[in-house]
């Protein structure tokens, strides 16, 4: 097989770059190591930002996140049992949207579909040959049998576990990292949102998250052990410890229900540089993790991809390989910004630390954030999205 350029993994990254290079005639093919049913049954992210949205809309995939999603122009934040909220309309002029990523994968999915481009799932064994040659190759094993495709370029889009990144030489990457003690454990239930908007919480029994789905669909989060299993965790248990932790209008409006999903994420901070090897180009969470507070690993991906894709269109339509060559520190000047922006809603509103001193400085970045006009415009302009 030949193709033009080699997508590895068919998460948001893998499938919106290959729909965006489809519409301008770049051929593509993804290989993915799961099968689509288990790709679409991942619970993840949530929340998209404008620029997101536009590249969904540019791929020609966001009429059913317009029609089904919803737009928040605000979030609120509750600090030991008070409320604040911060307008991103009013210190913005943008708005995000709720919409689940198991949602925008099927969109994309479908949309790849409707064009006849081709995915091979379930393909074992993906391995990436001859990346700083004029002509590299993937080897991968499926229906029983070894493939081999010809290619010009290698997206390495197969997140932070994928085989792409460990095929860069050790020594020509490096790698910062920061590992967080917790982890989120994380419901869905087909019940009321605690709120028409989403609510961090800090608390001294530890952060949680109120977010939604849909108006009859929540998602939540507390902060747990990473020494805790999902079997410890029982729907009543997970109930108990999150009510205390909200508001007391939020304690009265919560809703509860049988879990119809419930999953343990650990939270770390990396970022793995530089993100092109030859020819070998990696997006996404191959190249980079963002805890998840901040709702910023999704969105990264997609704003990797639209640096990429511009790339690869300029070097297939204009003969250009400027924005190949530049492609790595476009991306990671933005992805710094996220990595520091989501470090520091994590390190604010998680139970880390038991330092006194810790401890009052969260509630005084807090209350510095609440009180200045210039703090809730930083906030509000990170949570929407930095401008490409
Ligand atoms: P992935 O989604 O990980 O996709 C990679 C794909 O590659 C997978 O399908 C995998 O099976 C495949 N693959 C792996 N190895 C191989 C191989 N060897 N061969 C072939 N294929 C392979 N982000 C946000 O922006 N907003 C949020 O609100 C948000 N909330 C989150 C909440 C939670 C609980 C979690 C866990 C994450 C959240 N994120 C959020 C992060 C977001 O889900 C990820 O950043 C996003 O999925 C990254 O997309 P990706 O395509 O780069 O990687
Ligand atoms: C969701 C996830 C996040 O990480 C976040 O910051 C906000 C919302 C969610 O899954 O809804």
């Amino acid at each position: 097989m030949r193709t033009q350029v080699a997508i590895i993994g068919a998460g948001p990254a893998g499938l919106l770059l290959g729909q965006l290079l489809h519409k301008h005639g770049i051929d593509n093919i993804i290989l993915e190591r799961q099968t689509a049913d288990y790709v679409l049954s991942r619970v993840r992210a949530g929340v998209i930002e404008q620029v997101t949205m536009g590249l969904l809309d540019e791929a020609g995939v966001g009429a059913r996140m317009h029609k089904d999603g919803l737009v928040h122009d605000g979030v609120q934040i509750c600090v030991d049992g008070v409320r604040h909220r911060i307008s991103f309309k009013e210190l913005t002029g943008k708005a995000v949207m709720v919409y689940g990523q198991t949602e925008i994968t099927k969109d994309l999915m479908d949309g790849r579909a409707a064009v006849g481009a081709p995915t091979v799932y379930a393909a074992d064994d993906v391995a990436l040959h001859d990346i700083f040659s004029g002509a590299p190759r993937v080897t991968y094993r499926g229906d029983s049998k070894s493939h081999e495709i010809d290619c010009d370029f290698i997206a390495g889009c197969d997140g932070f576990h994928g085989i792409s990144r460990k095929s860069a030489p050790p020594r020509a990457i490096t790698a910062h990292e920061r590992i967080y003690p917790l982890g989120w454990l994380g419901i869905l239930s087909d019940t009321p949102p605690v709120s028409e908007e989403l609510i961090y919480v800090r608390h001294d029994r530890g952060f949680a998250l109120c977010s939604m789905r849909s108006p009859t669909r929540s998602r939540y989060y507390i902060q747990c052990s990473l020494a805790d299993d999902i079997d410890s965790w029982p729907d009543e248990r997970f109930w108990e410890a999150l009510r205390p932790r909200l508001d007391e209008e939020g304690r009265e409006r919560l809703v509860t229900g049988p879990s119809i999903e419930k999953s343990i994420a650990p939270l770390r901070s990396f970022v793995a540089e530089p993100m092109r090897f030859g020819r070998l180009f990696l997006a996404g969470d191959a190249a980079h993790i963002v805890p998840p507070t901040g709702a910023k690993g999704l969105n990264l991906a997609a704003s990797d991809v639209r640096y990429l894709s511009q790339a690869f269109i300029e070097h297939y339509a204009d003969k250009s390989d400027s924005g190949l060559d530049h492609y790595s520190d476009r991306a990671l000047a933005r992805v710094w910004k996220a990595e520091r922006f989501s470090w520091w809603m994590t390190t604010t509103l998680h139970r880390i630390s038991e330092n006194p001193f810790d401890l009052k400085l969260q509630v005084a970045e807090l209350d510095y954030l609440f009180r200045s006009t210039a703090a809730a415009t930083a906030f509000a302009e990170n949570y929407v999205g930095l401008p490409y």
